[in-house]
């Protein structure tokens, strides 16, 4: 149990808790989430005496008693049913997620949702600022937290504070019709360290910080009212160890031969593993599957497509469309192109365990990525760190940020579909030899770059700045 009103001299702060409940019967209990930063952290989190993580339980309601799960120290911090409306689904989702996506959909702008984001990032930061040992570490998550750099260096301008922004951040053109542009540059410039996905969003944010604060640029650091903050391009890796163990394991390659029967042993397996968001483009790649169908350029006897696709944000604006309009491509290619008992495109609308997840990039020739904007994309390395044998072929958005990594991909663009067509076509008929070279290349990228190294370079980085 972490004991409350200790100091701590890590701190982590993100919109969600390390954790999710899960539910046996009547009685739930927390696990930790599967998610991409819990396995960063947990080497510098898990059993560390020193280190607390602040964040949402995921319940809206008053926040619980902190508590430990596997080895994470959690103290919650409350969003009320009225916030998880104004501030999550509304400014984070609404405003920002589709304003910093390029305004895929077009970003609203509420002064109601301002006001909560401000509220509740006002409430982080006094919790952290509680929780906080004297010079302490404190890093922090993500769009949901922007205002917390500044808010937290006004009230403990003793820590050293981090901020890693996991989503892309947009050109200066677009940044600038956010009406509280001048706020939240101020809120991240309380930090010390920003890291970004690419270089392209490190630059997006420098431009940005200088047109609306008119802060000096030198270098890689932006100086501001007798301030620094070094912002720096740090791509987020995954933990391929866990990945390549899974991988080897016997049960999932057992797993992935089952799916692959169940799915009528098909000559090729197309797959796409998403988030079901406007961003990741899975109607482009469902439309491009149909026409490969339509044109005789890939035929449904031959080629299978699964398309798995976690449910998101349903109550956010957006989203319900994206989920209507992907759910008619899957009922119109398999109404056109399946046979009874045999659809062309198996779609779950559920999420699946990590486990399964690995099973399914085992069995799949081609992994379709294909979104329209994408901070990084972790399933594009997960499904290069399950290839041990060096086969199949990933075709990858360019504007992801795994492409700036990922270069022997077949990178795409998504907005293309004449493109997209010719590099789906071109990876079903991919001889071994070239996927192996392109394959091992790829390897070696997630090998090297894994989320536990990411979290060291951050921290490495941010150590060195005051
Ligand atoms: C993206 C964001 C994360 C977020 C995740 C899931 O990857 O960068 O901060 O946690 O999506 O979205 P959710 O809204 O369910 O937290």
């Amino acid at each position: 149990m972490a004991a409350v009103n200790r100091k701590w001299s890590f701190v982590v702060a993100a919109n969600r808790l390390p954790v999710r409940r899960v539910w046996e019967g009547d009685t739930a209990r927390w696990v930790p989430s599967p998610g991409g930063l819990v396995s960063a952290l947990r080497p510098v989190m898990s059993g560390n005496p020193d280190a607390v993580w602040a964040g949402w339980t995921g319940v809206p309601g008053p926040g619980a008693e902190p508590f430990e799960v596997d080895g994470f120290q959690c103290h919650p911090v409350s969003v009320s049913q009225g916030e998880l409306q104004l501030f999550y689904e509304g400014f984070s989702n609404a405003t920002l997620w589709p304003l910093f996506h390029d305004a895929l959909v077009p970003p609203e702008y509420h002064r109601t949702w301002w006001d909560a984001y401000r509220t509740v990032n006002q409430r982080y930061a006094a919790t952290v600022a509680d929780l906080a040992a004297p010079s302490a570490t404190v890093w922090i998550h993500d769009y949901h937290l922007l205002l917390v750099p500044g808010l937290l260096r006004t009230a403990r301008p003793d820590l050293r504070i981090g901020f890693f922004l996991h989503i892309p951040f947009p050109a200066r053109e677009l940044y600038i019709r956010l009406p509280w542009r001048a706020a939240i540059i101020d809120g991240l410039l309380g930090a010390d360290l920003i890291g970004l996905q690419t270089q392209l969003g490190a630059d997006n944010f420098r431009r940005a910080a200088a047109r609306v604060t008119g802060a000096k640029i030198i270098g890689k650091t932006i100086h501001h009212e007798g301030r620094a903050t070094r912002v720096d391009a740090i791509p987020i890796g995954i933990d391929t160890g866990r990945i390549a163990r899974l991988a080897a394991d016997p049960a999932v390659q057992a797993r992935a031969t089952e799916i692959r029967h169940t799915l009528g042993s098909p000559g090729t397996v197309l797959l796409g593993v998403d988030r079901l968001d406007y961003t990741k483009g899975i109607d482009a790649r469902l439309r491009a599957f149909k026409e490969l169908l339509s044109e005789g350029r890939l035929s449904a006897e031959d080629c299978i497509m699964v398309q798995i696709a976690e449910p998101s944000r349903s109550q956010v604006t957006g989203y319900a469309e994206v989920r209507n309009s992907v759910e008619q491509l899957v009922g119109d290619v398999n109404g056109n192109f399946g046979v009874m008992g045999r659809p062309v495109v198996h779609y779950l609308h559920q999420s699946q365990p990590i486990e399964e997840l690995v099973a399914m990039y085992q069995m799949a020739d081609v992994m379709l990525v294909t979104p329209l904007r994408d901070g990084m994309n972790l399933v594009a390395k997960e499904y290069v760190a399950s290839r041990a044998d060096n086969t199949g072929v990933l075709v990858l958005s360019e504007f992801t940020g795994a492409a700036q990594e990922l270069k022997t991909a077949e990178l795409i663009n998504p907005h293309d579909i004449e493109g997209l067509k010719t590099a789906m076509e071109a990876a079903v008929h991919r001889s071994d030899d070239e996927a192996g070279v392109a394959m091992k290349a790829m390897r070696r990228v997630v090998r090297t770059n894994t989320a536990q190294r990411w979290a060291e370079g951050f921290l490495t980085r941010l150590e060195a700045c005051r």
